[in-house]
């Protein structure tokens, strides 16, 4: 294998130990910088396809199939001995990580366009996974410690800067939809396990976030909780080609608000530039959570806070926020991004 495609994997493992895992998950930390130093699990990963190589799900494959959370030495011994199964989920799952918290950073935004326009919203988020983030009327809300905003459980927490608007309520909402490649039930057993495998070691908040995001999902499949925007309706396909679709049936009454967290990394730069001119092109507002900025035209610019993601409406940077939605910093002119 070529020491040109070790190091450049090298890199990037030691790019995501440093600005992606550090703060969050050390045990992640000297996962991936051990992998970075580690000749022989990184000519296994140079044979996989790029789109493959990456360490949240080589790590979240490992502990799916069962390497508990030991140090570096154990784990590495189980990649590399149990290769070929680890090689068989990496190629059959992807990082599909769900995370309602980031429903905390995208409220805000929420609620700025429902006063806005004074009528209750349409939700569609394109790359969905199993559809938490459509359900931020199921959550409650706490601001720098603040008394909870909604009453719906998991109670979600976020630090804030820069005086962002807050909601004193949440916002009504009357439909929601989704287009996912792959959208994932979040009452199948296995995927709720690979859900699991997905958050990071040591992130205990996080996993008891998901554990009760998907009761809640599985509450209002079950009719057990009733909500005016109903069931989220979870398309197969390519965002690019459902989204003018998505938003034609929206229904009467209700603003179609298109939002994605996480999710254009995923796309190459023409599929991104497309999505930007479609989605631009069409009668509903665009909300955007990413690791870069992308304007109108599709041109994207690297956060410049490292480590945090870009929050934007219409193609204007509002806000940083934490990757997982913990944090929220308004940017309180047109700074950079
Ligand atoms: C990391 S997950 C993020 C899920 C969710 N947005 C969140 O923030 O919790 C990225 C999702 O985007 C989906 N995805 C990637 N490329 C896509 C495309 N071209 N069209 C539709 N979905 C896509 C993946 O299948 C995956 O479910």
């Amino acid at each position: 294998m070529s020491t040109e495609a070790a190091a450049r994997i090298a890199e990037v493992y030691k790019e995501y130990a440093a600005h992606w895992f550090h703060g969050h998950s050390e045990l992640y930390v000297r996962w991936a910088d051990g992998v970075a130093g580690n000749r022989a699990i990184l000519n296994l990963l140079a044979s996989m396809p790029t789109a493959k190589q990456q360490p949240n799900l080589l790590f979240a494959a490992i502990r799916f199939l069962g390497s508990g959370d030991t140090e570096f030495e154990e784990a590495a011994a189980f990649i590399v001995q149990r290769w070929q199964q680890v090689r068989a989920v990496m190629l059959s799952h992807s990082t599909q990580t769900n995370e309602a918290g980031r429903c905390a950073t995208l409220l805000p935004v929420f609620s700025m366009i429902a006063q806005q326009e004074q009528r209750p919203l349409a939700l569609i988020e394109v790359g969905p996974s199993a559809g938490l983030c459509l359900l931020p009327d199921l959550y409650s809300y706490s601001y720098d410690g603040a008394s909870p905003i909604g009453s719906g459980s998991p109670l979600l927490k976020c630090a804030t800067s820069g005086n962002p608007p807050l909601p004193l309520s949440l916002p009504q909402l009357l439909w929601r939809a989704g287009v996912d490649l792959n959208p994932l039930d979040g009452t199948d057993p296995d995927t709720i396990r690979w859900l699991r495998a997905l958050v990071w070691p040591g992130e205990t908040s996080r996993l008891e976030q998901l554990d009760k995001a998907l009761e809640r999902l599985n509450d209002l499949k079950n009719g057990v909780i009733e909500s005016a925007a109903g069931i989220p309706d979870l398309m197969t396909g390519d965002l690019n080609d459902r989204i003018a679709s998505l938003v034609a049936a929206v229904p009467a009454g209700a603003v179609p608000v298109v939002f994605h967290s996480a999710v254009l990394a995923y796309l190459d730069p023409s599929a991104r530039q497309r999505f930007a001119t479609t989605v631009s092109g069409l009668d509903c507002h665009w909300v955007s959570n990413e690791n870069f900025f992308m304007d109108l035209d599709g041109d994207t610019q690297q956060s410049s806070a490292l480590g945090f993601f870009v929050l934007a409406l219409n193609g204007v940077p509002l806000a940083h926020t934490g990757q997982h939605g913990a944090e929220l910093h308004w940017m309180t002119q047109q700074a950079s991004t």
